[in-house]
């Protein structure tokens, strides 16, 4: 009878876990501070460990599809940097169901989650609320540790989410990310190979103006002189003397910057002045202060930041300009130009954090947008991906690459110029030849779509799309645009025409 008895208690205890596994109340997030309007889906938030030993966890925000959340599939976000956070760019401001004037939540009508559950993750370690409890483990982070844990919080993520463990899953996100989502994807398709383990579904990648190469991905000077931000007399020193990719091999990898090098990018800098190098027709956040004083205080910062933290200075301009932020120089077109510093300030309300179960017993903690605590090694950045970009597609895994086209940084024509690289190392051929594709009827952007016969048809493998009119980081300029090739590629359908 004992027995029995203790027999009963264990199969009652066993179910009471199971339950607490399948549905994580803890991490339930009941409504976010400033959110007005009620929602059909859930959403979740807090830490997942992805090394006992260190005590390392990475924080997360999981955003259920609207509508029949467990039937469709999973799509992780990651934004670049290195070392910026998917929660502040990517869910805030980017493709996440809410967006925010530092205090109310409005509905994104073109949030992701309409298509796939959405997960956004602030990796490595220092970004965001993701921590470590080893201090050394700051010291210098790097892709290979970075897709390690990435890869460990998606198996530890699922432990917690077991229902979303077979549905399809998409690695989705911007910029640096082009170094993380195909190191993490290489990573998973390893994993899928190990004996005795439920494979991960991994169905596609899609990746947004992402730095894939420092001889290609950054060398912009053509397009900075053809979209008339330098002279002809600049852009002929960049073909001469020193172009940005030699600039990034010395600073980031050799270390030390030339004199010939720091002259022509004085120059470069001088001449481009207070545009937005993210998106050169968009405004920028202005305050109440006269213009010159702003702007001399913008050129300050510009300067000072732009050698040391290119691919982050639209958060060095946002930084330096909420020190005079006023409402009427806002928003352009329906684009809130203070976003960062309206996500920023939600970010760090005391509320929020503990809505968000990411605030430690001390109270708030300081939130930001890239690490300041972090040192990544920028050598790194020198890192090739375009072997990794095509052994992933000779593994038969789709891709679909996208660009805004008013990036000065990572251009368009930089993206364009890997695509057809990887096209022809994987031996791909022309299936969607060049041309427009649509949004609301207009013309969105230009495509091509690049396949291979499998079982005697022909399947589209790789796609490349630029947007039109969008910045760097798409989904915030160009959400609709954003939205119609995000619904296209998780269909595996072709980018609309008309
Ligand atoms: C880090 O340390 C804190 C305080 O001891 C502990 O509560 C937390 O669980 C640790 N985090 C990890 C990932 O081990
Ligand atoms: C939900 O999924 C089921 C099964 O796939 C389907 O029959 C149903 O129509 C879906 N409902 C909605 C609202 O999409
Ligand atoms: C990252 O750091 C680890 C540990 O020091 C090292 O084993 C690995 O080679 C490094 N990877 C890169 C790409 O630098
Ligand atoms: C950029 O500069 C490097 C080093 O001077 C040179 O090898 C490379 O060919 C240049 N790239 C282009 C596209 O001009
Ligand atoms: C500018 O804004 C600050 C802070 O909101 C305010 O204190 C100041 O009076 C404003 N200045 C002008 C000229 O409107
Ligand atoms: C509270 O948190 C801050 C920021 O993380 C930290 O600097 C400080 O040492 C903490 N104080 C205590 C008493 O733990
Ligand atoms: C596959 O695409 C190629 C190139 O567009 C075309 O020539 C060929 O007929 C197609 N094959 C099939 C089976 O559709």
């Amino acid at each position: 009878m004992l027995i029995e008895v203790v027999q009963l208690g264990i199969v009652f205890s066993l179910l009471i876990v199971h339950n607490a596994i399948a549905a994580p109340e803890s991490d339930l997030v009941n409504k976010l501070p400033g959110q007005t309007q009620t929602v059909s889906f859930k959403q979740y938030s807090g830490f997942i460990t992805t090394d006992e030993g260190n005590g390392r966890a990475l924080f997360y925000y999981f955003v259920e599809a609207q509508t029949n959340a467990t039937s469709k599939p999973l799509a992780l976000w990651l934004n670049g940097g290195p070392g910026c956070s998917s929660l502040g760019y990517g869910a805030f401001e980017e493709n996440g169901p809410f967006r925010t004037n530092g205090n109310v939540l409005e509905k994104n009508k073109f949030s992701w989650n309409t298509e796939t559950n959405m997960l956004y993750v602030e990796s490595p370690i220092g970004v965001g609320f993701s921590y470590s409890n080893t201090s050394s483990d700051y010291n210098l982070f790097n892709d290979t540790l970075t897709a390690q844990d990435n890869l460990a919080f998606l198996l530890n993520w699922f432990k917690k989410f077991p229902e979303f463990r077979d549905v399809d899953f998409y690695i989705t996100g911007e910029s640096y990310g082009g170094h993380y989502i195909p190191q993490l994807a290489t990573l998973v398709l390893d994993y899928n190979k190990k004996p005795n383990i439920t494979p991960i579904k991994l169905k596609g990648l899609l990746m947004g103006n992402p730095y894939f190469d420092i001889e290609i991905s950054i060398n912009n000077g053509e397009f900075q002189w053809s979209h008339g931000l330098i002279s002809d007399e600049t852009y002929q020193l960049t073909q001469t003397v020193c172009n940005n990719s030699r600039l990034w091999v010395e600073e980031f990898i050799t270390g030390g910057v030339s004199d010939a090098c720091n002259n022509v990018f004085s120059k470069v800098d001088g001449e481009i002045g207070d545009v937005d190098v993210y998106d050169v027709t968009l405004g920028v956040c202005l305050g109440n202060e006269s213009y010159d004083t702003q702007m001399s205080k913008l050129q300050k910062g510009y300067m000072r930041h732009w050698f040391n933290h290119i691919l982050i200075i639209v958060v060095v301009i946002g930084q330096i300009q909420s020190k005079f932020v006023v409402k009427n120089v806002k928003k352009v077109d329906g684009i809130n130009l203070c976003a960062d510093d309206d996500t920023s300030s939600y970010l760090n309300k005391k509320e929020v954090q503990e809505a968000l179960h990411a605030s430690r017993s001390n109270g708030t903690y300081p939130w930001s947008f890239c690490s300041g605590r972090l040192a990544y090694d920028e050598s790194n950045r020198g890192i090739n991906i375009i072997p990794v970009l095509t052994e992933l597609l000779n593994s038969g895994l789709p891709i679909m690459l996208f660009s805004g086209d008013q990036d000065a940084v990572v251009p368009f024509t930089a993206t364009r110029t890997i695509a057809n690289i990887v096209a022809k190392q994987s031996k791909l051929f022309t299936l969607i030849p060049y041309g427009t594709w649509y949004d609301s009827h207009q013309v969105a952007g230009w495509s091509q779509a690049y396949g291979h016969t499998v079982n005697g048809k022909n399947q589209t493998i790789l796609t490349f799309a630029t947007v039109r009119g969008a910045a760097h980081e798409v989904p915030y300029t160009s959400p609709s645009q954003a939205l119609t090739l995000f619904r296209a590629f998780i269909g595996g359908l072709p980018l609309p025409i008309r």
